[in-house]
């Protein structure tokens, strides 16, 4: 506790340096990571909204997501995170708040179910030890590729859905590589080129898998056969970069939605939350991983119970300086 004392009191300092400093720019003078915080915190509400299909609810919440950021943040310590994740929302409210008459398409990830991974399948950390995703928890550190299809560490930011008993149809491709993954109907694949495609539409014809290879390096390999069957257990982890390499291949976190980018895009908020608890030094809780679909709730409820101490600590001493 006394460290993280320390660490609020420095971003005190260092936002009270800026608001100093920077006299002249527009940084409100009661800005502090808390007050960052509460726009998020406040929007839990919207979110959890959201998921149970309230789209509207998401689309006044974003609203003031975004007037809130914009209008505390300008010119402060918080501003360049915020600045990434306001892009991506701007974008999702584009595709999901539409006019009462519209209907909405896919492109609005709200409107699709999470589907998994196995629980027996291996994610990988970058020292080659493979961890099964039954028992991944948030702040593992494992391989995922990126935006360039290179091989990078990622880190666990939070679970969409986690079952242990309930049963879901797998989709098991195995390589010529002698690789084999499993993932639900709609989980997105990495298929090479920044494309990912989900498991149905997989053709052996057309589609290759990405595998790392024996000299540790990303490489395709042709699929060799493509089995349908009953499994129990499933989850979906989530990464910072959205992808994950289970098994030695290459997929994404996401599924039910077209494109990899705008399953990514959803998860803007998770991110950023994650950032900010990063930045302000607050410990991620790295307990039992309990069934159910989280979605976004866990994580934006963890935030709330959190400012409840954080919150002390900036009045009370916060007052004295
Ligand atoms: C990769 O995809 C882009 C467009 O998405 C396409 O123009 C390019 O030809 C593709 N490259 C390869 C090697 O398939
Ligand atoms: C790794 O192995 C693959 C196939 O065996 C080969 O195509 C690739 O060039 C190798 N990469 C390196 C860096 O040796
Ligand atoms: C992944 O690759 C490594 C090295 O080739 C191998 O030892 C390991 O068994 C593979 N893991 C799985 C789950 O296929």
């Amino acid at each position: 506790m006394y460290n993280h004392r320390v660490l609020y009191l420095t971003i005190i300092l260092l936002c009270l340096f800026n608001v100093i400093a920077s006299a002249s720019t527009n940084c409100p003078v009661e800005v502090d990571p808390t007050t960052i915080l509460s726009c998020v915190a406040i929007d839990a509400v919207g979110l959890v909204q959201a998921t149970k299909g309230n789209i509207r609810g998401f689309c006044t919440m974003a609203e003031r997501f975004m007037e809130c950021l914009k209008t505390k943040t300008r010119g402060c310590i918080g501003e360049d995170f915020v600045r990434g994740s306001l892009s991506e929302l701007i974008e999702l409210s584009q595709k999901c708040c539409v006019n009462k008459d519209e209907k909405l398409t896919e492109e609005c990830p709200f409107v699709a179910k999470p589907h998994c991974f196995s629980l027996s399948d291996m994610a990988k950390t970058s020292t080659g030890r493979e961890i099964p995703i039954r028992d991944l928890k948030i702040g593992h550190k494992v391989l995922a590729i990126d935006h360039d299809d290179k091989i990078v560490t990622t880190e666990i930011i939070s679970f969409l859905h986690y079952e242990n008993e309930a049963q879901a149809f797998f989709y098991t491709f195995t390589t010529e590589s002698g690789h084999r993954i499993s993932i639900t109907s709609d989980h997105l694949i990495f298929v090479g080129n920044r494309t990912y495609v989900q498991a149905r539409f997989i053709d052996p014809k057309q589609h290759k898998l990405f595998v790392i290879g024996k000299n540790g390096t990303l490489q395709s390999s042709r699929i060799l056969s493509i089995d349908v069957k009953l499994q129990r257990g499933y989850a979906t982890p989530i990464t910072q970069h959205g992808t994950l390499i289970v098994n030695n291949v290459s997929s994404s976190c996401y599924s039910s939605i077209h494109r990899h980018s705008l399953g990514h895009m959803a998860m803007a908020p998770i991110r950023f939350v994650h950032r900010a608890k990063q930045i302000l030094g607050v410990p991620t809780k790295a307990d039992m991983n309990p069934n159910g679909i989280h979605w976004y709730p866990r994580t934006l409820n963890n935030l709330v119970h959190m400012l409840g101490p954080l919150a002390n600590v900036f009045t009370t001493t916060g007052g004295k300086i």
